[in-house]
């Protein structure tokens, strides 16, 4: 018997929600059903909202020093799930994931220095790079039209030639949903620690693995990973709380971190915010059946959009995820150009979805969708894409039958 209800829809207007108010910005309309940006439509652990409202009722909002008990929560937690074994001075509080990786962007490289991405990959780690004045090099992942990977014998020749100070490595890995196995993992920081490269990896999506998947933490691959690891993580995905605006990080690697620390403390970019330190606790002690019943519903959404998108939809495909709530489709089928397809699943199918090519030029054909909504919802939508897309390649819709 489910102890939460993830089927209930909740209207998030008036709440300056991004996936609802970014609408007119981001896609030029608004009466869209949103579908992009990656957060959940679903209500979030009661235990967390009761623990900020307890807060709260104390009268005095000051100055505020992150108590024991939140860093007990993490690592109890990081134990229990991933087991992993990670000291107090390894840690440090970051205020969201995104700022970890420009953080590590600004301390460990100079302008013009070289850092590695993997597209198609969650764009914030080339606007980082760039914006901070440093150079993208790509290692592509390979793609045989049915699964990705991870090219290592690219990364070795990219690590020789272009001599990077960084790689920013997603795992798992946002679009595509796709898991690091520790043997991958492994080989990434044997070829950076032997080319001296830091690798900053974002575990956001970590505590998210759908059908009872282990997630392997980067720094817990080998000696090498130890060695070169940034690990960043963050309760915001996992019960829906990137409002709070919490997060952290974990250098194993003490001559990495103590000059490291030392400058995100004197800058005040470690101060945990009360609000994100409380909620966090709350999530972390109390979250773990809310988590596991979401991902089953994730999971039977994930079920049932392959079916539906199979059976309805000739000419698109689901990449199915190994983890998280996002969904990379493939439209190839339909032979659109990028701007044909997302107009049609804007101005024909009424969805707003990310275009994959804001992934990189490898998302060409590709869009993202997010399931973490009510079944509902999902339904309707898919839905909208099947008519649009008999109303526009009535030829594929006819080929199926
Ligand atoms: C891979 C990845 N990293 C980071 C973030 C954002 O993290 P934060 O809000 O903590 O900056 C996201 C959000 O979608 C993400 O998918």
């Amino acid at each position: 018997m489910n102890k939460y209800n993830f089927d209930t829809v909740i209207d998030r207007r008036g709440t300056a929600a991004v996936k609802y108010e970014g609408l007119d910005a981001v896609f030029g309309r608004h009466d869209v059903s949103p579908m992009w940006i990656a957060d959940l439509d679903f209500a979030v652990c009661p235990d967390i909202v009761n623990g900020l409202r307890r807060r709260l009722d104390h009268p005095i909002l000051g100055y505020y020093a992150c108590p024991d008990t939140y860093w007990d929560a993490v690592r109890t937690w990081l134990s229990d799930r991933h087991a992993m074994k990670v000291e107090r001075e390894e840690m440090t509080f970051i205020p969201g994931v995104v700022r970890g990786i420009a953080y590590c962007v600004n301390f460990r490289t100079k302008p013009g220095d070289k850092v590695i991405i993997q597209p198609p990959v969650y764009h914030p780690f080339r606007l980082v790079v760039e914006g901070n004045k440093r150079e993208v090099v790509e290692n592509p992942l390979r793609f045989d039209g049915e699964h990705y990977s991870m090219d290592l014998d690219h990364l070795a020749e990219v690590i020789e030639r272009e001599k990077p100070r960084l790689m920013i490595l997603c795992n798992p890995h946002n679009p595509i949903g796709l898991q690091w196995d520790r043997d991958t993992l492994a080989r990434v920081a044997s070829l950076c620690r032997k080319g001296g490269v830091t690798v900053v990896s974002d575990e956001i999506h970590g505590d998210l693995m759908l059908y009872n998947r282990r997630h392997i933490p980067y720094i817990e691959a080998s000696d090498d990973a130890r060695a070169t690891g940034i690990m960043l993580g963050a309760p915001s995905k996992t019960f829906n709380i990137p409002g709070l605006v919490s997060s952290w990080m974990i250098i194993k690697n003490e001559e990495l971190r103590r000059d490291f620390y030392q400058w995100l403390e004197v800058n005040e970019f470690s101060a945990p915010m009360m609000i994100s330190a409380v909620g966090a606790e709350e999530a972390y002690r109390h979250g773990r059946n809310w988590l596991d019943e979401m991902l089953r519903y994730v999971e039977g959404n994930l079920e049932f959009a392959c079916d539906y998108v199979e059976r309805n939809i000739p000419g698109v495909k689901i990449i199915r995820p190994e983890a998280s709530f996002l969904v990379w489709v493939d439209f190839r089928g339909l032979k659109l150009c990028q701007k044909e397809l997302m107009n049609l699943l804007l101005d024909k199918a009424h969805i707003a979805m990310n275009d994959g090519t804001m992934f990189g030029s490898q998302g060409e054909g590709f869009a993202r969708l997010n399931i973490g909504c009510p079944r509902s919802v999902l339904a309707d939508a898919l839905e909208h894409i099947k008519t649009a897309v008999e109303a526009v390649c009535p030829c594929t819709a006819e080929n199926q039958k």
